[in-house]
């Protein structure tokens, strides 16, 4: 299929306690990039779930009690399979998701970051040990795992969004279920695959792949044999989930949509500001939560950054992602496409200029130009939305005041990034922006080793990091009392 060397990787059945399961209908996966069908999957549906809940909570007492050795040897087993398998990995991610084959690989170069750190990670879990009110007593505080954790995650990155929450659950010592979008269940399965080859037991890690979302998602998020839920997607639907997980009073964690600002100050170094705009906007074609969202530019460099801007845009190579040489690939779907097409149009009757682009790709149904667009206002819907697509609104300011305040009008509180050499502007917008992640002079910001998330409507928790640990685990304090000290 398609160049991918162990055919074993790609797989169409749900994984559920160590087994593929079968069911009596299918769903399509297709090449966003073609519409051809990539591979026909078994479509799972509640009873799979409920299979793969009760698994993952018979599998609890055997994972937790591992030591977090144990635990961390097989979590880094399992990165070293993902690493030694990351071309046929990142091929399968791109004939389902659609971005560039380079961009792909780089995708499970990171999903696999995150197993590494927390293979490491896990083995330090402290706990602490408080002075006592009196001497009689002593207080100490331990840490455990919250049970069983049930998720959710996104199309857009269809390995790291799985990794980046499953290794920091299993080195905690919690079990695992992810429903992986429809759009791309072929990833979260070639993961399973390999964690079974790493030797994770039988129901740690489960993967339920089917097209009930509502029905998926009503007992991965009621259910009480689930103790904590976690979800990336958007705002939206994180709402109705954070209302479904209210019956049973289940832990949350939230990676929810964005509406980034990029700031470019009088000062900035102008082809820096150029290169992170280019990699922060246009990486996986628009299509992240942390992607540039408005390009905020000030007066004085306006004209500079938006001819520099435009020429790098410019030199974007759009097409299918497993040619060589494409920056940027398809869109999701052709709905998906029609979206932007409208924000686009809407934005343009509100006044706004197409500087570059500003209509659908002549590559195909899913594709959109790269675009710029001036004369944005920060009231228009092309900058009140997250865009999901290649497009850079850009809106001129005056002050330091007039853009903290327009970055920070909006419901959305994921990333931020800002250009400016002044060290007292560096210090006075990173406090002033209300976002869970700034970059400074920095367009890439993500790694396993920093907390990851939002503030406001963006989300809850942190993903990744030492503070990665902390959503899956419960604080559990110990009064030892009668101690004649
Ligand atoms: C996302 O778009 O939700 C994730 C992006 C990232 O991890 O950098």
């Amino acid at each position: 299929m398609q160049g991918i060397k162990d055919k074993q990787l790609l797989k169409n059945f749900s994984y559920i306690n160590g087994s593929w399961h079968k069911n009596e209908t299918n769903f399509d996966v297709t090449n966003p990039a073609t519409g051809e069908l990539v591979v026909s999957v078994s479509n799972a549906g509640v009873a799979e779930t409920e299979l793969a809940v009760k698994a993952a909570r018979s599998a609890l007492k055997m994972w937790s009690e591992k030591s977090s050795n144990e635990r961390a040897s097989l979590l880094r087993h399992w990165f070293n399979l993902m690493m030694e398998n990351q071309d046929d990995l990142g091929r399968i991610l791109t004939l389902e998701q659609g971005k560039p084959l380079a961009e792909a690989k780089g995708e499970i170069g990171y999903g696999a970051s995150f197993i590494e750190w927390f293979a490491e990670e896990g083995k330090r879990v402290y706990g602490d040990v408080i002075p006592a009110p009196s001497n009689d007593k002593n207080i100490i505080v331990i840490k455990q795992p919250v049970g069983v954790v049930a998720s959710i995650t996104p199309w857009n990155f269809p390995n790291a969004m799985i990794a980046r929450k499953a290794a920091a659950a299993l080195a905690a010592g919690c079990t695992f279920i992810v429903r992986p979008s429809e759009y791309t269940p072929l990833s979260a399965l070639a993961m399973a695959e390999l964690a079974e080859r790493a030797g994770i037991p039988a129901g740690v890690f489960n993967v339920v792949v089917g097209t009930d979302a509502k029905g998926m998602g009503k007992i991965l998020t009621q259910h009480p044999d689930i103790a904590k839920f976690t979800f990336t997607g958007s705002t939206a639907v994180g709402k109705t989930l954070i209302q479904q997980c209210a019956t049973t009073v289940k832990k949350v964690s939230m990676e929810l949509g964005g509406n980034a600002p990029f700031i470019v100050f009088n000062d900035a170094d102008i082809d820096a500001a150029v290169k992170g705009g280019i990699a922060s906007k246009y990486r996986n074609a628009g299509q992240t939560c942390v992607c540039t969202n408005r390009v905020f530019v000030q007066q004085g460099v306006l004209k500079e950054f938006t001819e520099k801007f435009a020429l790098a845009v410019n030199a974007l190579t759009v097409g299918n992602g497993l040619t060589e040489g494409i920056d940027i690939g398809p869109i999701i779907s052709e709905k998906a496409v029609n979206d932007v097409e409208k924000l686009v149009s809407d934005s343009i009757a509100a006044g706004a200029t197409v500087h570059i682009g500003g209509a659908k790709h002549s590559a195909g149904i899913n594709y959109y130009q790269p675009t710029i667009l001036t004369n944005v206002t920060n009231d228009m819907p092309i900058a009140a939305n997250e865009i999901f697509g290649p497009v850079s609104p850009i809106i001129a300011f005056d002050t330091e005041e007039d853009v903290i305040e327009m970055a920070n009008d909006t419901e959305y509180g994921l990333a931020a990034y800002f250009y400016t050499r002044d060290i007292g502007t560096i210090w006075r917008v990173a406090e002033g922006l209300e976002f869970g992640m700034v970059g400074i002079n920095e367009g890439i910001i993500s790694n396993a080793a920093a907390p990851f998330g939002g503030v406001k409507q963006s989300g809850n928790g942190r993903e990744g990091s030492k503070y990665g640990l902390d959503d899956y685990l419960e604080i559990k304090y110990l009064c030892m009392g009668g101690l004649n000290k």
